[in-house]
C-alpha cells in the first residue's frame, strides 16, 4: 500500500510503498482509509517532539481518520498505535476505538473537525462541571480548535464567549461562529494582556491553546480586574503553541480562587473519549460546526508538510484522490 513514512525526526514523510499491514490482535481490522486530519498533535508525533512518543522508525503519521471496514460499514476511528497511523491507504484499527458513522457523514468534515472539536468538548464536560450560562474566553481562537471552541461553548449554552488571538481577519470571523467579543493579542504583549484583563475579567472558564508567555501575562489581569475574586475561575491548559511552560504567579493562586488543570490524553482516559465521540459526531453530521476542511491528495504530503496553512483551515490527506 502507498503511505506517509517518517524516516527521521527532522525530515518530512516520504510517500511511498510500504508493507501493507495486517491484523493480529482479535479486536484489529484492515480498513480503506478516506481521510485523515493534519492536525498539530501528527506533527509533534512525526518530528518525535510529543510527550507519547516511542521514537520508533520508521513511522506513519496520523493519529485518527474516517475508514471503511471490510463489511462496508463507514467508521471514525482513532489509532491505536503510536507509530503505524492513518496517512496511508489502508490501516489497522481497534474496533474498540471506533465509531460508526451514518452514511450521510462527510468523512473530510469528520476527520477535519473531530481532533480540534474534541480538545473543547472534552475539556467542558469532562474536565470541569461546566453549567449552561456560564461565560467562556477562548485563549488562541484563531486557530482551529479555537475556532471550534468558540461554536462549541455556544452550543453547551455558555451565556458569553470571548474570543482572543492574534490573525486579524480570523479574528473578525469569531462573531459569525458565536463570539460576543473579541480580543486582539496582536501588538504590544503588555497591552495585549491588559486588553483581555478589561474584556475578560468575569468569565468562569478560561479554554487556553497558547499557555507560555501569553498565559503567565493574561492571567493576574483577568483575575485582578474580577468583580468577586472568590468566584471560581477554571483556566483548562489544552495546546502549548506558544510555549510549553508559564510561569503561575503565586499570588494568583493566593488572592483568588484559581483553578489551573489540564485536558487530553492522560488527564481524560480514552474511555472517556470514546464515550464523548457518538454526540459530538451526532454535532458535526448535522453540520452545527462550521468545519473548515481542505482535502488534498495524499501522494501531496511532502509538499504541504510545510508549507503554511492558510486561513485556519485544518489539511485532510485523502489516499485516494
Ligand atoms: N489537548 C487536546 O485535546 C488538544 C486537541 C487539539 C489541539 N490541541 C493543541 O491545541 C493547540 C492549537 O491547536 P489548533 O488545532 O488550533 O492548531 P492550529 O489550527 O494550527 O492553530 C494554531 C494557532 O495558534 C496561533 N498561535 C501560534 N503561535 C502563537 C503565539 N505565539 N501567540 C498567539 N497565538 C499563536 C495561531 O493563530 P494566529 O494566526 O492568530 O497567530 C494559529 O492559528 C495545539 O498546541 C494543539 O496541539 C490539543
Amino acid at each position: 500500500m502507498y503511505a506517509a513514512v517518517v524516516h527521521t525526526f527532522d525530515s518530512v514523510p516520504n510517500y511511498e510503498i510500504f508493507d501493507l499491514l495486517q491484523p493480529s490482535g482479535k479486536n484489529e481490522v484492515l480498513v480503506d482509509v478516506l481521510a485523515a486530519g493534519f492536525h498539530p498533535r501528527v506533527r509533534s508525533q512525526a518530528n518525535g517532539s510529543h510527550y507519547t512518543s516511542t521514537n520508533q522508525l520508521p513511522l506513519i503519521p496520523g493519529i485518527d481518520g474516517v475508514g471503511r471496514l471490510p463489511d462496508g460499514q463507514l467508521v471514525y476511528f482513532v489509532t491505536p498505535d503510536k507509530f503505524l497511523g492513518t496517512f496511508a491507504e489502508k490501516a489497522v484499527i481497534d474496533l474498540r476505538r471506533s465509531v460508526p458513522l451514518t452514511e450521510n457523514a462527510n468523512p473530510i468534515n469528520i476527520a477535519a473537525a473531530m481532533n480540534p472539536a474534541m480538545s473543547s468538548w472534552v475539556a467542558l464536560r469532562r474536565r470541569i462541571d461546566f453549567q449552561p450560562g456560564q461565560k467562556l474566553l477562548v485563549l488562541g481562537a484563531t486557530g482551529n480548535s479555537g475556532q471550534m471552541a468558540v461554536q462549541i461553548a455556544k452550543l453547551l449554552g455558555a451565556s458569553q464567549v470571548i474570543g482572543a488571538g492574534r490573525d486579524p481577519e480570523r479574528l473578525e470571523s469569531l462573531p459569525a461562529l458565536g463570539a460576543d467579543a473579541t480580543v486582539s493579542l496582536a501588538g504590544d504583549p503588555k497591552e495585549a494582556a491588559n486588553r483581555l484583563g478589561q474584556a475578560a475579567s468575569e468569565v468562569d472558564v478560561v479554554i487556553d491553546y497558547l499557555w507560555g508567555k501569553p498565559a503567565e501575562r493574561a492571567m493576574l489581569p483577568i483575575l485582578m480586574k474580577r468583580s468577586d475574586r472568590s468566584r471560581k475561575l477554571s483556566w483548562i491548559q489544552i495546546g502549548s503553541i506558544a510555549g510549553p511552560t508559564a510561569a503561575v504567579p503565586s499570588v494568583a493562586l493566593r488572592s483568588a480562587n484559581f483553578q489551573v488543570l489540564g485536558s487530553g490524553q492522560g488527564s481524560v482516559t480514552t474511555a472517556g473519549y470514546l464515550a464523548e465521540f457518538p454526540a459530538l459526531i451526532d454535532v458535526i453530521t448535522a453540520g452545527k460546526l462550521k468545519v473548515n476542511a481542505s482535502p488534498v491528495p495524499l501522494s501531496e504530503v511532502g509538499n504541504v508538510w510545510r508549507a503554511p496553512v492558510k486561513n485556519g483551515k485544518r489539511i485532510v490527506f485523502v489516499p485516494t484522490i
